[in-house]
């Protein structure tokens, strides 16, 4: 069933049409308490919709749209372990990975979250012994750096969670993140550590990923090149993978080795021992807690009604944007400069999980599916895309992010980028007319230039503090928004298929380049090939 034959649609369809001349002005006008009305909480974070361009009767006809393709209905689907990914037949149970000891999750009959507290206990006593200095290096002395080598979910995660937490990190630890397959970033990240002082975790779900093996390959001549002993390798290296055999092949001891499970999908993967390097970072306590943020979220997004659930409301009202307003991005922007790749994470978590073109069963997908997110820590942005937003022809729906507190409270600057987030968001939703720019004495003809149309949606997110639990809950919260948006276009949100053709190409073509032999690809490539060969080792 194609969505845009439900009723809810066609009914959006036609309210779309009716509401078109409508401007957030005028709906503020109209109801003082629109601000504190069109607001819900969940899990730490307050949501503020109200700059979104819906009436209440927007709003009602897309919770009849959620209704009407089963939202609830898919979510305990879900959330009880059922195969919802079709396409490769399996459970999306990245919930149970926080959920508490006793809950009860089955997949094949199979009790998950025993095995899921397993690892993390064993992760637990493995990251207590790095930070306490029991866990040696080869030559004895005590590990000071941790690499983490992994890409696309076995990297973004972390190394945004990182970030996000520093605050609250182990300052004696130095963690890197390589990932790409150029040999810049292994260089550049390893370049001021000792070998025999660096714990290399290499973080790969199938243990086959290309950049992933590479760059773990060049990991351990590095480490062996300086201690001159195989033996090193058990010291300094484990594994988080779900592929037990490729990890032995590779030569880790799968004693070093932290498991997962088909069922946790690569983008949904850092509350799995993918998390590894930031517990190690944080400590085994507050990575518990981030797990119960996460967890408090799930709970809020299984239970709360759907005109109160914060992953609901981002999700549907990015469905109006989208698909009723025409708006084919969405912009992020958070106003903390330790959350900079949220940005980044996110595009992964989203544009991967919804950037599909068919539905569940197969047929072209008749409607706009996953917008391209982007973004940037504020106030940073401001200074650089925001005059597109304010001013430009597209209509950009944002994500505002803030927290109340500063856990680096210097002088006015929190005040300060606060005021940045309040001011964006108004001034994006009001504008100033041409009126208004006159009576600033503006001349003539610079009136139009000056003049502020605005009615561009916007949602505000806010919590007390960035905390290990309030970062847990937002990404939580962006998981469901996205896995409701999935729902609602009817697309598996749970496979990435696109992303192989690249892939086996770039494998073809790989041996080709220090070859002489005959191409055979389209004119274009066999000419860019030839080029490259040409130059390569000039
Ligand atoms: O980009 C494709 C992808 O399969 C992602 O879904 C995944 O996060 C990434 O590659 C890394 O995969 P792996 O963890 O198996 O190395």
């Amino acid at each position: 069933m194609q969505v845009q034959t439900l009723e809810s649609w066609k009914a959006l369809q036609a309210h779309a049409k009716e509401v078109s001349g409508q401007h957030l002005r005028d709906l503020f006008a109209s109801d003082p308490q629109r601000g504190e009305r069109l607001r819900a909480e969940g899990a730490g974070w307050l949501l503020d919709y109200s700059k979104q361009r819906v009436t209440d009767q927007t709003l009602q006809l897309l919770l009849n749209l959620a209704r009407e393709v089963g939202v609830e209905q898919r979510s305990a689907a879900m959330l009880g372990g059922e195969k919802i990914n079709v396409t490769e037949g399996r459970a999306v149970l990245h919930t149970a990975l926080r959920a508490p000891r006793d809950a009860d999750i089955q997949v094949d009959g199979e009790h998950v979250v025993p095995e899921v507290h397993a690892v993390l206990d064993r992760m637990t006593e493995f990251a207590r012994a790095v930070r306490s200095g029991e866990w040696r290096g080869f030559t004895g002395e005590r590990l000071r750096a941790v690499v983490n080598i992994g890409i696309g979910g076995s990297d973004l995660g972390p190394v945004m969670a990182y970030e996000a937490l520093e605050h609250y990190s182990d300052r004696d630890l130095t963690l890197r993140f390589v990932s790409n397959v150029d040999g810049t970033d292994f260089a550049e990240k390893v370049r001021d550590l000792d070998p025999a002082t660096t714990l290399v975790i290499v973080s790969s779900k199938t243990f086959t990923t290309l950049e992933t093996m590479t760059n773990a390959r060049t990991a351990r001549a590095w480490l062996l090149d300086a201690l001159g002993d195989d033996r090193a390798v058990a010291r300094h290296f484990v594994a988080v993978s779900t592929n037990a055999d490729e990890v032995q092949k590779f030569g880790i001891d799968t004693a070093n080795m932290f498991g997962f499970w088909d069922w946790v999908g690569g983008r949904y993967s850092l509350d799995s021992a993918i998390g590894l390097s930031l517990m190690i970072a944080v400590g085994p306590e507050q990575f518990r807690e981030f797990l119960g943020g996460m967890h408090e979220m799930d709970c809020h997004f299984a239970e709360a009604p759907l005109e109160q659930n914060l992953p609901v409301l981002m999700a549907l009202t990015g469905i109006w944007n989208h698909n009723f307003l025409g708006a084919c991005s969405l912009a992020v922007l958070p106003y903390s400069q330790y959350l900079r790749s949220f940005p980044a994470y996110l595009q992964q978590l989203d544009m991967e999980s919804n950037g599909k073109s068919v539905t569940l069963s197969g047929e072209r997908l008749s409607v706009d599916s996953g917008p391209i997110v982007w973004g940037q820590a504020g106030t940073n942005g401001q200074h650089a895309f925001y005059q597109l937003i304010h001013q430009g022809t597209r209509l950009i729906p944002c994500d505002f992010i803030g927290f109340a507190r500063s856990l680096n409270p210097l002088g006015e600057h929190h005040d300060l980028l606060m005021a940045n987030v309040f001011a964006q968001s108004e001034a994006l939703a009001f504008g100033k007319t041409p009126e208004q720019v006159r009576q600033d004495g503006t001349p003539e003809p610079l009136v139009p230039h000056k003049t502020f149309e605005g009615n561009r949606p916007s949602s505000t997110l806010l919590a007390q503090q960035l905390t290990p639990r309030s970062l847990g809950a937002l990404i939580a919260l962006y998981e469901h928004k996205v896995f409701v948006q999935g729902a609602v276009w009817g697309v598996n949100s749970f496979d990435q298929w696109g992303v192989e053709l690249g892939k086996v190409l770039a494998q073809q073509i790989a041996p080709e380049l220090s070859s002489d032999g005959q191409l055979s690809h389209d004119s274009s490539t066999n000419a860019l090939i030839g080029w490259y060969r040409a130059n390569r080792s000039a």
